[in-house]
């Protein structure tokens, strides 16, 4: 029996994320972008566990427990226009009739809510109640607009209120330094929901996007779609262990529980490597990947979705990696003895003092390198990140 998550996904930002990652998740449980599956998957490979993400309507086609919400209707158009247009449950498509978006304005975008509020919930009350056992909800949206921001925020507190025993995981886009005079308001009152109303918040730093991809691919200035493709990877990525469990860390209160000591303390920070062809039109493979050198890069803060000020006494909370491919445990062991001897990763003083790692089966669908991972920690530098949009709105 699965454990569903149901993914809302929430204006611009939320959308063209949202779409890049279900074709990504298309791609490794080998569904096509009409939602039947490819010949090579016709045969399950244990532990595959599409139904968390998808369910399977009467002619047995796969289809995405996604709700696509915007308040103007062209990227929904575009994903409408693309090859993956069949995929999702047009039930589940919510576009604003009057269609103006929320002109970059929290209180447009919350009060829009207000407004659509029974629409909404019937489509939330219908995935919900179609599911077995449904774990929770994975917002995507950005802080700083209009929509994700103002009606990601009534969602997230509508959504505690009505599924009070129901995670709430969202991963959120921060803003660059803002060309638009308004988003750090946007992004402090989005703020303010994701710490009271989510139960973990995966920070992703629009700053640390472009730098990774002028760094690593070599791109100097990225177009939304290649820093959707670092987004959708990590969040794939991080995925996997729900999609493909073993014995561990195979459903979110799991991953939850093990990152968040604290429930306040709940904003996580991700690293990912190595970015290979598979997964960026531009990333080039230049190495042989081992356990080790994977495990040490993800702990380098250039790696980092986020860009944080890390100061000396700056330290890890929790830290788990989550690493694919032909792993043997035994390297992983020598992996973390070795970082602890170079001290490598600093940890609070009252916890464990470890690096936790799952490992899971190379996907089939993806050709990837040997080894590659994914890194999930709390790390108390992220505080530097809510510091800095706090200081955009006294400096604006
Ligand atoms: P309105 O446009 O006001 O209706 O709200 P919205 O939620 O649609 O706004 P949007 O998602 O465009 O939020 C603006 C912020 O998101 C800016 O900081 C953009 O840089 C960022 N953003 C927009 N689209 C994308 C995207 O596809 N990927 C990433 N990483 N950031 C995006």
């Amino acid at each position: 029996m699965g454990r569903e998550i149901i993914s809302i996904q929430a204006g611009q930002a939320g959308n063209q994320v949202g779409a890049q990652f279900w074709q990504k998740l298309c791609a490794e449980h080998g569904i096509s972008p009409s939602g039947d599956l490819e010949d090579w998957a016709q045969e399950t490979p244990q532990g595959d566990r599409k139904d968390v993400f998808f369910y399977q309507a009467d002619d047995e086609h796969y289809i995405p427990r996604a709700i696509l919400i915007d308040l103007e209707p062209r990227v929904i158009n575009n994903i409408l226009a693309s090859p993956f247009r069949s995929l999702y449950n047009p039930e589940n498509i919510y576009v604003s009739k009057d269609g103006g978006g929320a002109g970059n304005n929290w209180a447009q975008g919350y009060s829009a809510g207000e407004r659509v509020y029974d629409e909404l919930m019937e489509m939330l009350d219908r995935e919900a109640d179609g599911s077995d056992s449904l774990e929770g909800f994975m917002l995507l949206h950005s802080i700083a607009g209009g929509t994700g921001s103002g009606l990601g925020s009534f969602l997230l507190e509508r959504l505690s209120d009505r599924f009070p025993k129901k995670l709430i995981q969202t991963y959120s886009v921060f803003p660059e330094a803002s060309d638009v005079v308004v988003q750090p308001y946007n992004s402090l009152l989005a703020m303010k929901r994701l710490v009271n109303n989510a139960d973990s918040v995966v920070v992703l730093d629009n700053a640390a996007l472009t730098r990774i991809a002028a760094d690593r691919l070599n791109v100097q200035d990225p177009s939304f779609v290649q820093t959707n493709q670092l987004v959708s990877t990590v969040m794939a990525a991080s995925t996997t262990t729900l999609r493909y469990p073993s014995y561990m860390n195979n459903d979110l209160v799991g991953i939850i529980a093990s990152l968040i000591p604290t429930p306040r303390c709940h904003f996580l920070m991700t690293s990912y490597t190595p970015f290979t062809g598979d997964e960026i039109d531009k990333a080039k493979s230049i190495r042989k990947t081992t356990t080790l050198d994977v495990m040490r890069r993800l702990l380098q803060p250039k790696n980092r979705m986020v860009s944080t000020t890390s100061t000396k006494s700056s330290c890890y909370i929790s830290c788990l990696n989550i690493i694919s491919g032909d792993v043997d445990p035994t390297d992983v062991h020598k992996s973390l003895l070795r970082i602890r001897e170079r001290q490598l990763a600093n940890f609070i003083p009252w916890g464990p003092a470890s690096i936790q790692v799952a490992l899971t089966k190379r996907k089939v669908g993806v050709q990837g390198n040997r080894v590659s991972g994914v890194m999930m920690a709390n790390h108390t530098s992220i505080a530097s990140v809510c510091l800095f949009v706090l200081y955009l709105e006294y400096s604006s």
